[in-house]
């Protein structure tokens, strides 16, 4: 009804029009076939902050909230960062916010979803710190030469069989491309193992969100390309949820 919370309070008593109660029930009807909430105003809030959403970006989750922390608790000062699978860019958007020396690049494969973190990045206030590049995983990066001292991601890590099972909120809505991790779900991390080096500062950091049960195989992807300090995090729910490594390389 376009009320916030407290023209709704002085006006509780006023007979709502037919043509709200008309648009009330057609958005009911969305929630009921098993659309968020989030996606039905179009915003979710992250780490604070409010991002916009569309039909491409996954709908940010609080579990990513870790991710963030683990980030800034050790970043150190000016640093520069890569975000891969962006999304609505919650991930590099909240640390730019929180840091103000922070630089950084946030790539996808949607040019949909890259729409969105632009348009989120400017509603922050970040964009003159945060430069977007379209591509599948590090071909994004193919104009670049600077390397980075901090890479994140949260990549699509649902094996591909399992998607098909998820709830309807997630299955329906959230776009294929931010679940799907390929037959093991793994696909996207044996990449960014194999790559993470090559873009990586000498002791540069790599952050990772991973499922529940992917804490031993991807740290033992990450040691095998030869990062190392390797630690699996858990989340508020005791689950394995973020994965750091170090790559200690030559300049
Ligand atoms: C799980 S979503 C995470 C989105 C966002 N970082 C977040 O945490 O909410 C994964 C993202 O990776 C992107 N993606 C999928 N495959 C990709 C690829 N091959 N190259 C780059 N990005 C990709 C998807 O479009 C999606 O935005």
């Amino acid at each position: 009804m376009g009320l916030d919370a407290l023209a709704l309070s002085l006006r509780e008593n006023e007979p709502v029009p037919g043509d709200q109660v008309a648009a009330v029930e057609r958005l009911l009807q969305r929630r009921l076939r098993g659309e968020s909430v989030a996606r039905i105003i179009g915003d979710k809030a992250f780490y604070g902050l409010d991002f916009g959403l569309n039909a491409a970006t996954l709908e940010p989750r609080p579990d990513t909230e870790l991710l963030v922390d683990l980030v800034l608790s050790g970043l150190k000062p000016a640093a520069s960062m890569l975000d891969l699978g962006t999304g609505t860019g919650c991930i590099p958007i909240a640390i730019l916010v929180n840091r103000p020396d922070v630089t950084g690049l946030a790539t996808d494969l949607s040019p949909l979803a890259l729409e969105m973190a632009e348009d989120n990045a400017r509603r922050h206030q970040v964009s003159d710190r945060l430069r977007l590049a379209r591509g599948d995983w590090f071909a994004a990066l193919a104009d670049q030469t600077a390397r980075f001292d901090l890479i994140t991601s949260n990549p699509p890590y649902i094996a591909s069989e399992i998607v098909e099972s998820l709830a309807p909120e997630v299955r329906e809505f959230d776009p294929r491309l931010a679940l799907d991790g390929g037959p093991d779900g793994l696909g996207p991390y044996r990449i960014i193992a194999a790559e993470a080096g090559r873009w990586l500062t000498p002791g540069g950091r790599l952050v990772v969100e991973i499922g529940y049960d992917q804490g031993q195989a991807v740290a033992k992807l990450f040691s095998a390309a030869g990062l190392v300090e390797i630690a699996v995090h858990k989340d508020l729910a005791g689950l394995d949820r973020v994965v750091c490594a170090h790559h200690i390389g030559a300049a």
